[in-house]
């Protein structure tokens, strides 16, 4: 065992109120000690135990790991020209998919393992020590069963989407495409998958499509996800605190009862702030969310549609200055938010006995994460991958 003391820390967001200040847990002139990818003790730096190594953050903040609960990282291709259009007052209306699944069924796997690889290191550098990652760029029995080997490759958060979008081939046999996603292609990916996903929204998949696909997935021992309420008050919210699935993401149109629901159960709304903007959506009210008490988490959505963004940091300062969350809200959402929208108690905080998934910052306060967007202002990540 290696013991190291990390020392100096200006500010540390435990997210342990037991530890320190409010709902993050926030301690002043503090130390950490960590062993191989477990906290050992938190303290005052005063007070700091010795150990092997010693790792000075001088005078820096200190966060646990970012939680991306939300990616759909192993894609081919690009779809700059859709952005474009976008912005130019084209709507978004998943459409666009099919194109990233032509490119993505015509590439190698060891393509695709590159491109995954590179997101995945944007990831890391900005802070992310746990991820998501989907499948849902196949949409075929093989080809899905593919994405979710390779997404395996990289984390144990692995997520089946055949329910992404209609492939043009069953575009005249929805009910068949349905049949194939919860027959076959679940038999396919289910044993190396742990959530099952659908899209639930006009234009995708209705929600008696959805259900009879998440309730399979349940059957086959998966968790659940929903996409919903992206594009409207569309009853993805709804269905997803119906079948308890961990999290509903997106968000983007939410009724006062979609929050009543919300907050009477266990499923957590996750917001995708780069979408939003990608999409030139107006942005999810994460302010409305919170002041109900709905539990919320802040993810990527990493994709080549969407949100082709791989910086928390990103997300962070759209949450706080469009979404209007305070500054230690998204902070909190973005590790231990995304962590409960994982069903994970070992992350997104930095408790003794946590996974030691720690980021030291190039600031003296988390803030500046939102403070000063577009700086890189991580310097160290410690743990996971
Ligand atoms: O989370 N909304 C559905 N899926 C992705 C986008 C997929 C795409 O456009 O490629 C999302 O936004
Ligand atoms: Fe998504």
């Amino acid at each position: 065992m290696t013991t190291r003391v990390i020392t100096n820390i200006a500010e540390l967001t435990t997210n342990d109120p037991t530890l320190g200040a409010g709902a993050t847990g926030r301690l002043y002139d503090a130390a950490m000690v960590i062993d191989d990818g477990v906290v050992l003790w938190v303290g005052p730096d005063a007070h700091a135990p010795a150990a092997d190594e010693l790792i000075d953050a001088q005078h820096s903040a200190v966060i646990p790991g970012f939680v991306d609960s939300h990616t759909h990282l192993v894609f081919a291709g690009e779809r700059s020209d859709e952005f474009e259009a976008r912005m130019s007052g084209a709507a978004y209306d998943g459409g666009g998919i099919v194109d990233t699944v032509n490119a993505t069924r015509a590439a190698s796997s060891d393509e695709l393992r590159r491109a995954t690889l590179t997101r995945i290191r944007e990831l890391r550098a900005g802070g992310v020590t746990t991820v998501e990652i989907k499948s849902g760029y196949a949409l075929d029995v093989d080809g899905e069963s593919r994405l979710v080997d390779i997404a395996n490759e990289f984390s144990d958060e692995v997520t089946f989407l055949g329910a992404h979008a209609v492939p043009p081939e069953y575009a005249r046999d929805r009910a068949g495409y349905v049949s194939l996603v919860r027959g076959p292609m679940l038999d396919a990916c289910a044993p190396r998958s742990k959530w099952a996903d659908v899209f639930c929204e006009r234009g995708a998949f209705d929600v008696d499509e959805s259900r009879e696909i998440l309730t399979a997935a349940r059957s086959a021992g998966l968790g659940l996800r929903v996409h919903g309420n992206q594009l409207g008050t569309t009853g993805g919210v709804a269905l997803a605190v119906e079948m308890d699935a961990a999290s509903v993401d997106h968000c983007t149109f939410l009724s006062d009862d979609d929050i009543d629901q919300l907050c009477a159960s266990q499923t957590v709304a996750t917001l995708l702030p780069g979408a939003d903007f990608s999409t030139r959506a107006h942005y999810s009210s994460a302010r409305r969310l919170r002041d109900r008490g709905a539990v919320v988490a802040l993810a990527t959505d990493c994709n080549p549609g969407t949100s082709y963004v791989t910086s928390m940091s990103f997300v962070l300062a759209i949450a706080v200055r469009d979404m209007r969350m305070d500054f230690d809200d998204a902070l909190w959402s973005a590790t231990r938010g995304g962590a409960a929208a994982l069903r994970r108690d070992d992350v997104g905080h930095l408790s003794v006995g946590a996974r030691a998934d720690v980021v030291i910052l190039d600031a003296p306060r988390a803030a500046h994460l939102a403070y000063r967007p577009g700086s890189s202002l991580v310097r160290q990540v410690i743990g996971a991958q």
